[in-house]
């Protein structure tokens, strides 16, 4: 599967969402995350997010994101169509500790 990680949160694109075929991004408040079971691994999504967000979850360290996007998935709403980014996503993109600002 696929993730979406620390770096789409306070910027949220939503890019990523207009290539999914599978239509398996769902929409927090700051962020939107992948539902690890319904992502059939195409990849179409990862060079779309312009905050090198979505990786994929055979990179180190990833089994944290993958419960992360499932625990989220399973809450929040689909999102299917395009919106505009967050007001300071250009600032904000790169800005480490993000999760722990709006996660702990
Ligand atoms: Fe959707 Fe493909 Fe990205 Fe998975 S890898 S979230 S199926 S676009
Ligand atoms: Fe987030 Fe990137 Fe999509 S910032 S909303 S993963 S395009």
């Amino acid at each position: 599967t696929y993730v979406v990680t620390d770096n789409c949160i306070a910027c949220k694109y939503t890019d990523c969402v207009e290539v999914c075929p599978v239509d398996c991004f769902y929409e927090g408040e700051n962020m939107l995350v992948i539902h690890p079971d319904e992502c059939i691994d195409c990849g179409v999504c990862e060079p779309e997010c312009p905050a090198d967000a979505i990786r994929p979850d055979t990179e180190p360290d990833m089994d944290e994101w993958v419960e992360f996007n499932r625990k989220y998935s399973e809450i929040w709403p689909v999102i299917v169509t395009r919106k505009d980014p967050l007001p300071e996503a250009e600032e904000r993109d790169g800005e480490a500790g993000k999760r722990t600002k709006y996660f702990s």
